[in-house]
């Protein structure tokens, strides 16, 4: 397993271009079997999701060409031969579900293994496969599958009304309602960028779609749908990752391709700790507006709030704040464990259900940490460009999941970082 060393204490100063979004591309990938037309990406990252929603894909009897190196990925779900989708694929990637709906919708049909648990929390299905019943699917949960048909003449439109906000309930059952009969409303709706980006997809391929960044999507469906090509869009995770790390380590970073509107509250929460974010013509340019940076409070909430996906990497910054920080996740049970490898780092952070308070300290100090999931691991590596001495992370095979090159965007802005390759 290759882990990352890392050398603390350089400014960065330079520009990082953002990817595509992995969780973009993680749903408009699967979008390709609602259609027996190619459908192309363009601007895809290149990372082991990626790969695995190919494998899986393929697994279906789906061509899949990655094209200039990976970031075109050329699809088509012709020759569909299986609706399975197999334990050994999915148990590895849970946005796999995401093959349900589009299955279902298309062919009548699909089995595909059930996710189970994860790192950050339990993570059910519940609300992906009851959108789907109300379209009159039949589901039976059997050896570990969810085995679903849909009635004899398709899908039909239904009125959702989603009791939480789900961003992978929402894009299974916009998929799902592309095809099927009649009129679809989604309820509660995900707002996230990424929906919007596969509703955009969607109507190039001939859906029916409105209302898709709102609580409220209509889905008026058709007959069939047809090929397109589709850029994804910017990753604003990644985005928020490489904004934080001239927040942590002082200098001036522009993040290429990065825009506000994607990181709205995040932006926010950053100018009140002192860092300054400005729009240029070809990104987001991040640096502190003075010394040290302040403590700031932080809820989790789904889109337009402050992301998830972002609050370990924001931890990170708060342990080098002046003042005490209140970090409050609400959308997963178990997203702090990267606390106790940030107190091996010297944070001060204690942990009391879902609520994180990180007392800042002067300066982070080096040491041996592991990384537990994907978020987790780029928030070990923000610290560590701003501890005194030398970090290695080791397990990053969960960053490869996300972050393309990160070595390389980060070394090009000053930072020493390597990957020591495990032979
Ligand atoms: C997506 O996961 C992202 N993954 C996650 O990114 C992200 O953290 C999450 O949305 C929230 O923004 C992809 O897009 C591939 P949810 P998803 O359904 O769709 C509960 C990363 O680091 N829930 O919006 O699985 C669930 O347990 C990752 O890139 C149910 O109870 O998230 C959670 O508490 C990790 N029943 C909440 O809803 C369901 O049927 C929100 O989850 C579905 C979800």
């Amino acid at each position: 397993m290759d882990s990352i060393r890392i050398v603390g204490g350089a400014e960065l100063n330079g520009r990082i271009p953002i990817a595509g979004a992995k969780n973009a591309c993680l749903t408009l990938m699967p979008a390709t079997i609602l259609t027996d037309e190619p459908l192309t990406l363009t601007n895809a990252p290149r990372l082991s999701d990626i790969r695995t929603m190919t494998t899986l894909l393929q697994s279906l009897g789906a061509e899949v060409a990655g094209l200039q190196g990976g970031q075109v990925l050329a699809m088509s779900s012709h020759d569909l031969t299986s609706v399975h989708a197999d334990y050994d694929i999915v148990r590895k990637m849970r946005a796999s579900i995401l093959v349900l709906g589009p299955l279902l919708a298309r062919f009548g049909r699909a089995e595909v293994s059930l996710p189970g648990g994860c790192a950050i929390g339990a993570r059910p299905v519940d609300l992906h496969l009851k959108a789907l019943e109300a379209m009159g699917a039949e589901i039976d949960l059997a050896e570990g599958y969810v085995k679903a048909r849909a009635p004899a003449g398709g899908l039909k439109g239904a009125v959702i009304d989603f009791p939480l906000v789900s961003v992978g309930a929402t894009e299974n059952a916009l998929m799902a309602a592309t095809l099927a009969k009649g009129t679809t409303v989604l309820n509660n709706a995900a707002r996230e960028p990424e929906i919007v980006d596969l509703a955009h997809c969607l109507r190039r391929m001939g859906a029916q779609i409105e209302g898709e960044g709102t609580a409220t999507i209509t889905i008026q469906g058709v007959e069939r749908l047809g090929g397109a090509t589709h850029p994804v869009v910017v990753d604003r995770i990644e985005l928020g990752t490489y904004m934080l790390a001239p927040a942590i380590t002082g200098g001036t970073v522009e993040c290429l391709g990065g825009r506000m509107e994607l990181v709205g509250a995040f932006a926010e929460k950053l100018d009140a700790a002192g860092v300054s974010v400005e729009q240029t013509k070809d990104g987001l340019k991040v640096s502190r507006k003075n010394g040290r940076v302040s403590a700031v409070d932080v809820t989790t909430e789904p889109f337009p709030g402050f992301p998830t996906d972002l609050q370990a990497q924001m931890m990170a910054l708060l342990c080098t704040a002046e003042g005490r920080s209140t970090l409050h996740e609400t959308i997963f049970e178990n997203r702090f464990m990267h606390a106790p490898e940030l107190t091996r780092m010297g944070a001060r952070i204690e942990v009391h259900g879902g609520s994180a308070v990180v007392t800042g300290v002067e300066r982070l100090k080096g040491a041996p940490v592991m990384a537990t999931d994907l978020r987790a691991s780029v928030s070990l590596i923000l610290a560590a460009l701003a501890a005194e001495g030398e970090t290695v992370v080791s397990r990053v095979y969960h960053l490869d999941r996300g972050y393309e090159r990160v070595e390389e965007k980060l070394g090009a802005c000053g930072a020493t970082i390597e990957r020591i390759r495990e032979a």
